[in-house]
């Protein structure tokens, strides 16, 4: 049985007292949950205020980004080990706005992916396709290469510890979701892939999330796909109530 897992990415958003204020809302309201992971990521600069005002909580933190090495001489990175110092679970791995605004590579992303493990973070591996990618028909290769780009050379164990994000880039912050179907049916593919990588039961035990303009009034559909073990948020995960109501998803 795969856990669902409910993350919020709150991208460049919400000061330190913002912060504070969305992460104390969503730990009065959601202390009850246990059969839901929860996880929020919050800017580099609040994950130590979010840290603290989660505290008792049953929600995780994650980091946006990462940099592949752990210490050095890496002006301006944060490195998973300082992350899981700072209070951090998870990172998030491959966004598309990083592959698309800084042209991060499935080399530099499946480097992240491998110290986030080696500093024992869950790497969650973002992947998906543009609009022009579904239309031209080649959803199904660039889905394969950015699942094998991001895991290669990960022992079945490691793969194991991966959360994968399916994330549309036309469905990303635009309103449309992908339907039900849709999003389904790159799961089960994900799915397949993963098994080649891997093993049937590793597959099996694999969450992958969708991402892509889920709200509260789709993610129940979304969540009862048989392949669809939670979603990554976005623009909803900014707001209490509408973070709250994704989180009691119908089960
Ligand atoms: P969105 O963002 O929910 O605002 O579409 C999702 C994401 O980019 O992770």
């Amino acid at each position: 049985m795969r856990k669902p897992l409910i993350a919020g990415n709150w991208k460049l958003h919400k000061t330190l007292s913002e912060s504070r204020a969305l992460a104390a809302g969503l730990a009065d309201n959601l202390s009850d949950v246990t059969d839901v992971d929860i996880l929020v990521a919050p800017v580099f600069t609040a994950i130590s205020t979010v840290v603290d005002a989660l505290q008792g909580s049953p929600i995780a933190v994650a980091a946006q980004n990462c940099y592949p090495q752990q210490t050095g001489a890496y002006t301006g990175e944060v490195s998973p080990l300082l992350l899981q110092d700072a209070g951090c679970s998870a990172v998030i791995i491959g966004h598309s706005e990083r592959r698309q605004l800084l042209n991060e590579t499935n080399t530099l992303i499946n480097q992240k992916v491998r110290t986030c493990l080696d500093a024992g973070l869950t790497p969650i591996l973002c992947i998906g396709e543009t609009l022009e990618q579904r239309n031209n028909d080649e959803m199904l290769e660039v889905l394969a290469d950015q699942v094998t780009g991001g895991l290669i050379d990960l022992t079945p164990e490691q793969i194991q510890r991966v959360v994968i994000a399916y994330e549309p880039v036309w469905a990303i912050g635009t309103g449309v979701t992908a339907t039900d179907d849709q999003a389904q049916d790159a799961h089960s593919f994900i799915r397949g892939m993963i098994q080649g990588l891997s093993n049937q039961e590793i597959a099996a035990g694999c969450r992958i999330l969708y991402g892509g303009s889920v709200k509260p009034d789709n993610v129940d559909g979304l969540l009862a796909q048989d392949d669809i073990d939670g979603a990554l948020v976005g623009g909803a995960s900014l707001k209490v109530e509408d973070f709250i109501r994704i989180v009691h998803f119908k089960r």
